[in-house]
This record gives structure tokens, C-alpha cells and sequence, in this order.
């Protein structure tokens, strides 16, 4: 064990004079006893509960179970909350809100007298973060995550969070579902605590917290109510107590291999686009050397485990196939070496690895799709990039030419979406404007429009569409995203007009905008940016300050790796 004075909690625990009787004097009034000030290691249990997190609302019992592995290897922890983000509750968007939450943790963190800290999130943007929080402060830290929910049951099948949704509503605005049974079907999707239990962001986030080494084994799997999630959070206590002892900072484990490692499990999990901007906007915390272009890294990796959105199964059944040790064990030929929060290489996560459902998860040599992984696009219609994820989409639209019908935001597509005359075809590719970083803002989840009717009611079900949003993890379709620089910023986007030619090349990775030069340069003369929506507080912030996707959309002054020391004088 470390000196005990070392330790970056005796700043705050143990002195003897004025300070030190303060800090102990107003924590004692919880009952903690003396000998929790000893020089032990401080561990901060960063909460995200809440009820308005109804995906995080089991992370109060595991927090429990986390401190009793603390108080069980020697350590002191003390639980604190920060602004907990519920993705299906908040408005406008809960991405909007995610580096606030960094901010928070990593204010919180620095604040106080800790030596490291377990991080408890789940829905979509907590896990991103409170990553991204904690790694610009750099003490040991490690993910538990708060787990899927049970698979949706309804009328003898599964049906999966988000995923089933989409289909759903699709199918009652072709008149093939009654408002009926789709209210009927609400209740039985969410049948337990949890996060989504389909690949969506927080399973996707969840498992790449696993895969990058930042969380326990099993993490990203086990179900939410599962009895096994909640002893890997008592080992988790265990295990923080020992980083603490060991100094094993996140830098430490937060290396461009696993980066790399992160984009080829991605791949193989079928993982959500937000990865992109989570993935960038933690590397940015880092300053680890990992740009957009990095995610090509993921292109010709199969799409190995069989969960919607790409597939058919759910999270339990990828947990009950093996979960991401299987994944891991499959791809061990693929993976870099890369340190993880045991203090071992990732290899050691696959040891002893077994699959137990082959339809679940695939044999490397015989995967769902040969080659899944999420491309980046560029060209005249994305300068700075745009994504796609080839295994979510429709194979014949992957190549694919055809006019413009524009949207000039998210109200003009509301506005004439279901116009039963609006002039488009199976051909037309759909531009949605005005719903980037800055545009909406926060960088919705929008970019799966839907299928105008008059195409639905000739059975058409995906068209391409192109925008500067995102689109929810649990989504699917051929859908072009986190096309930079956005419309709102004067990215190319913004000069499309109805009509106008766009090509689409997965294979190339182009996305080009079929318009003459001279034209582009008329437009860009009447162009002028639209008033932004919100003007005070946080939003104004953000929209001063925001980066662009290709950027992970991180605000800018939190960019970069923080070199000071993570101290803060006592009062
Ligand atoms: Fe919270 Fe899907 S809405 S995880």
C-alpha cells in the first residue's frame, strides 16, 4: 500500500489542525466512525439515480453493494449524486445536457477529498459523461453500469426497446397496427429496471465500458435485475479500493488501443453511431491521438452478435450466449493489447470465454454480415465527415444516386411528412437541416426520419436520408448522420435545395452533393445563419462553445487533456 499521506484524501482527512476537524466533524454527523478517517482510500460512488432516469433507476441498490465491496477491501466510500440524463424524458435532446454532466462530474470529482471513483450510469448519455468527466480529472476510476432491462414480452414475442417503437409506428401510420395495440404494446416492452435492452447507445456504451477495459467483466450483459450484476458491483468495490492502492489513473487504461479496440467491438456488437461522438469527445479528454477517420478501423469487421437493431435478439440473450467475453474471445486475433482496470491485458477478459447460442452470437468465420462496421463518409456534401451503419441499413441503398426532397428543420419535416401528395419516390433522398451540435441544438436524435406516407402505403420502408442529427442507437435504416460541418454552421448541407442530385458510395465512403461550383458559390452569397433557438444559460453556452461532430461535439474549452494536478487547495 501507498504511504498513507500520499493519498490524495488526506489533503481533506488528515490533517490535524482547523481544516481537518472540519472536514471530519461535518462528515461524522452521517456516523461514520473514526477509524473511516484513518488514511484508508476515499472511493467516490458518482450516482446518476433518478426517477427521471427510469433506465438508471436500479443504481441506488448497486451502489449499496459497491460500497459494501468498499468497506469490505478497506476502503471509505461515500455515494454522491450529479444531473442524472433521461433520454426518453428530457427536452430538447439529452445530448444537449451531456457535457454538462461531464462538467459536473468532473467539478464534483476534483472538489472533493477522493482517491478514485466508481462511476454509475446507464441510460444513454451518462456513461459518455461521467467518462469524459472523470478523465479530465484522471484518478483510478471504473464504470458500473446499471444493465438492460428483461426482453419486451408481447403477444408471444420478443419485442425490443426503441427498435420495436420504430416499427410500430411505422406500421400505424400504414394502417397495418391499431392505435389500439400499439398503446396495448407500451406496457409490455418495459418490463423491468433497466436500460434499452436492444444494441441501442447505453447497451452500446455499456459493453465498449467492458471492452476498453474501463468496467468489470460481464458489464455489459448481465440484465439490470440479474443477481450476478449486482455482485460484479460488490467486486467492483473490491477492485476500486485496490487502483486506488495501485495509482492505476484512467490515462493509464485510456490508451489509442483501446480506442481501437472500442471501434472493432463496436463493429462486431452492431453498436450505435453515438459511439462516434462519445468515443471522439473522451479521446479529446485525453489527448489521446484518435480522430473520426479511426472508425474506418471498424469497416471490414464482421457483425458477429445478433441484437436489434442489426439483428433479432435482445440483451438477455446475448448475456445468456456469453456476452462480450464470447465477442472478445472471437476477436482476440483483431484486438490490440491494452491495460484494463484489473490491471491485466483485455485478453484477459476472453479466458475461459464460451458461447452458448451460436445464433446469438456468430462465429467469426460465419457472422451476420461480412463486414458491419460503422463508415465514415466524406465528400462535397461532408467536408469534415459524415457516418452510416452499413449493418443497419438496406444493402441495395448502400450505393445509391437520386434528387433531394429537403427539410429545413425538424418543424417543416413534422409540417409535410405525411402530405399524402408530397413529390418523392423510392429514389428520393431525404435531407433533414437545422439539427446539428448547434442547430436544434444538441444534435437530436432525428436523422431516422420517417418514411413519408405516400411511400409507406406503396410498401416502401427505407429511403437514404442525410442530415446533421444523430439517431437513436436503436434505430435503423439507411441513414447518413453527423454530416459537419452542419447546416446551422454553414456546412454544405445548408446550401441543398429540392432537387439538387446527391450520391451516396459506402464503398468509395462519399457523400457528394451533384451541384456545379458556381452555383454552390450563388447560394452561398443569399446564405445567411438562422437566429439561434435558446439564449440564456447552459443552451446559450453550448451553442457559443459547442464543437462539431467530427469533433465528438465536446464543448471547446474542455477539450484536451487537463495538466494540472487534480488538487484543490482546502478552505
Ligand atoms: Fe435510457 Fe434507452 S432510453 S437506455
Amino acid at each position: 500500500m501507498n504511504d498513507k499521506k500520499q493519498r490524495r484524501s488526506a489533503a481533506w482527512y488528515g490533517k490535524r489542525d482547523t481544516d481537518g476537524f472540519i472536514h471530519r466533524s461535518w462528515m461524522k454527523n452521517q456516523g461514520f466512525p473514526d477509524h473511516a478517517f484513518d488514511g484508508r482510500p476515499v472511493i467516490g460512488v458518482c450516482n446518476t439515480w433518478s426517477e427521471l432516469t427510469p433506465c438508471n433507476s436500479g443504481l441506488r441498490d448497486l451502489a449499496e453493494c459497491v460500497k459494501r465491496g468498499v468497506w469490505e477491501a478497506g476502503g471509505f466510500p461515500v455515494e454522491f449524486p450529479v444531473t442524472s440524463l433521461g433520454e426518453t424524458q428530457m427536452r430538447p435532446t439529452a445530448m444537449l445536457f451531456r457535457n454538462l454532466l461531464a462538467m459536473d462530474v468532473e467539478e464534483s470529482v476534483r472538489a472533493y477529498g477522493i482517491d478514485a471513483v466508481v462511476l454509475l450510469g446507464g441510460c444513454d448519455k451518462t456513461t459518455p459523461g461521467q467518462l469524459m468527466g472523470a478523465a479530465s480529472v484522471d484518478l483510478p476510476a471504473l464504470v458500473v453500469s446499471a444493465g438492460p432491462m428483461l426482453n419486451g414480452k408481447w403477444r408471444g414475442k420478443d419485442i425490443g426497446s426503441g427498435t420495436d417503437v420504430w416499427k410500430f409506428s411505422e406500421a400505424v401510420r400504414a394502417g397495418e397496427m391499431s392505435p389500439a395495440e400499439f398503446f396495448a404494446a407500451e406496457s409490455a416492452m418495459s418490463r423491468s429496471r433497466g436500460v434499452c435492452m436492444t444494441m441501442g447507445t447505453a447497451s452500446t456504451m455499456a459493453s465498449l465500458s467492458e471492452a476498453m477495459g474501463l468496467a468489470m467483466p460481464d458489464n455489459g450483459a448481465l440484465p439490470a435485475v440479474d443477481a450476478r450484476r449486482a455482485a460484479m458491483a460488490h467486486r467492483a468495490g473490491n477492485r476500486i479500493v485496490k487502483m486506488a492502492e495501485e495509482g492505476l489513473v484512467m490515462s493509464r487504461v485510456l490508451t489509442r488501443e483501446s480506442f481501437e479496440n472500442a471501434v472493432i467491438v463496436n463493429a462486431a456488437i452492431g453498436g450505435s453511431t453515438n459511439a462516434v461522438v462519445h468515443l471522439l469527445a473522451l479521446a479529446g479528454r485525453v489527448g489521446v491521438n484518435f480522430a473520426l477517420d479511426d472508425f474506418n478501423l471498424g469497416a471490414d469487421v464482421p457483425l458477429l452478435v445478433n441484437c436489434m437493431p442489426s439483428g433479432e435478439y435482445l440483451m438477455e440473450d446475448f448475456c445468456y450466449a456469453g456476452g462480450m467475453s464470447a465477442v472478445l474471445a472471437e476477436l482476440g486475433h483483431l484486438l490490440r493489447p491494452a491495460k484494463t482496470i484489473l490491471g491485466g491485458d483485455i485478453s484477459d477478459y476472453a479466458d475461459g470465454a464460451e458461447c452458448h447460442n451460436r445464433d446469438v452470437i456468430r462465429p467469426f468465420d460465419a457472422p451476420l454480415k461480412p463486414a458491419a462496421g460503422i463508415r465514415v463518409l466524406r465528400g462535397s456534401l461532408a467536408p469534415r465527415g459524415a457516418v452510416i451503419k452499413p449493418s443497419a441499413a438496406t444493402d441495395s441503398l448502400l450505393e445509391h444516386q437520386g434528387p433531394a426532397f429537403v427539410f429545413e428543420n425538424i418543424e417543416d419535416l413534422h409540417a409535410k411528412i405525411d402530405n399524402p401528395d408530397l413529390p418523392v419516390t423510392k429514389d428520393t433522398v431525404l435531407v433533414l437541416k437545422g439539427c446539428g451540435p448547434k442547430g436544434y441544438p444538441g444534435m437530436p436524435e432525428v436523422g431516422n426520419m420517417p418514411i413519408p406516407r405516400r411511400l409507406l402505403a406503396d410498401g416502401v420502408r427505407d429511403v437514404v436520408r442525410v442530415s446533421d442529427a444523430r439517431m437513436s442507437g436503436t434505430a435503423f435504416g439507411t441513414v447518413v448522420l453527423h454530416v459537419a460541418p452542419e447546416a446551422h454552421d454553414g456546412g454544405a448541407l445548408a446550401l441543398v435545395e429540392t432537387g439538387d442530385e446527391v450520391r451516396l458510395s459506402v464503398k468509395e465512403g462519399a457523400l457528394d452533393l451533384l451541384v456545379d461550383d458556381a452555383e454552390l458559390a450563388r447560394r452561398r452569397e443569399r446564405w445567411s445563419p438562422p437566429a439561434p433557438r435558446h439564449e440564456r444559460g447552459y443552451a446559450s453556452l453550448y451553442i457559443d462553445r459547442v464543437l462539431q461532430a467530427d469533433k465528438g461535439a465536446d464543448l471547446d474549452f474542455l477539450a484536451g487533456k487537463d495538466t494540472r494536478t487534480p488538487e484543490r487547495e482546502s478552505h
